[in-house]
């Protein structure tokens, strides 16, 4: 694929810990940017996720987690939370090279990687989302105060490849960032499936209620982004008094919309905090 992207790669080697659908996206997205295949080395247990990979990627894929650390200079760690301690206990010793750690698993705070990984590296942390897997994705990342701007611009770089990024700055608003544009996905395909249920019920065809609700959940977001209006602009633009959306809006509300969605969220960010929590 020709690269769009005008900056130069990312220097150095990228080793991923994990090749799993994140790995995946990540690499797909570095080597659409103009990433050399030859400068990504991933370590993956699962040896048709390793062949998979090579296969589509052409790049040096193996089994050891430390040989792969020991030729990186920029690590990922791209393994479910649960594994991570683990993992990073493994790696102890095998930094030499790393200048900069990125660890994407949702919910496990910079200083827990730190003392799992007993380093004083440079770590961010970084929250993607499933679009990713499009290169249409949206992270939420995090750097402690210790880690220098050097370090920043290589990890956005890194997950700027499949998405836009958002830095956050403070470590205890991630879990609420998980809980808005990682579990976020989630809450707008809900509504689609919703109104598509209810273009069928009220006599649309399947494929024609279907892309009726996909082609207006796109534009909607389109609108509002290249228009640069806020939602609630837009929304008021559609909803003429005594007219059709507002008949649907105040169904909505009287159904307890306001306040809905801000419940969603909270609960999902303690669920973050518990889970967090929970990783030991
Ligand atoms: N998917 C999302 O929407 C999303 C969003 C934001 C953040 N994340 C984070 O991204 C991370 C990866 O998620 P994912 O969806 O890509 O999961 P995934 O597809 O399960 O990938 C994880 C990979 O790591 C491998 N693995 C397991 N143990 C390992 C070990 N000891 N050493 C090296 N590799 C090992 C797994 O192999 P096996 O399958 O053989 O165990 C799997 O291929 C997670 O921490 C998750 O929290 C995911």
């Amino acid at each position: 694929m020709q690269s769009s992207d005008p900056r130069p790669p990312l220097s150095g080697t990228i080793g991923f810990i994990g090749g799993g659908n994140m790995a995946r996206a990540l690499i797909g997205g570095l080597i659409a940017a103009g990433q050399p295949p030859a400068s990504i080395a991933v370590s993956e247990p699962d040896p048709a996720r390793r062949e998979g990979l090579a296969a589509d990627f052409g790049i040096a894929l193996g089994a050891d987690n430390r040989e792969v650390a020991a030729q990186s200079d920029l690590l990922v760690l791209a393994v479910k939370p649960q594994v991570l301690p683990e993992v990073c206990q493994g790696l102890r010793g095998a930094l030499e090279r790393v200048e900069l750690i990125v660890s994407i698993a949702a919910g496990v705070p910079t200083a827990r990687l730190r003392a799992w990984l007993a380093t004083d590296l440079p770590l961010v942390r970084a929250m993607p989302n499933t679009p990713a897997l499009i290169g249409a994705g949206v992270s939420g990342l995090y750097a402690p105060p210790q880690c220098g701007a050097e370090a920043r611009a290589r990890a956005d770089r890194l997950l700027a490849s499949v998405g836009e990024t958002v830095w956050i700055p403070d470590e205890s608003a991630m879990d609420a960032v998980t809980a808005v544009s990682g579990s976020g996905p989630a809450y707008f395909l809900l509504l689609c499936e919703a109104l598509e249920q209810a273009a069928i019920a009220q006599g649309i065809e399947p494929e024609s209620a279907r892309r009726l609700v996909l082609a207006t959940a796109l534009g909607s977001a389109r609108l509002a982004r290249e228009t640069a209006r806020s939602p609630r602009e837009l929304r008021a633009q559609v909803t003429s008094p005594g007219g059709t959306t507002e008949a649907a809006l105040s169904v909505l509300f009287e159904g307890g919309w306001n306040g809905l969605i801000e419940r969603a969220v909270a609960a999902a960010t303690r669920r973050g905090r518990e889970l967090s929590g929970s990783v030991v």
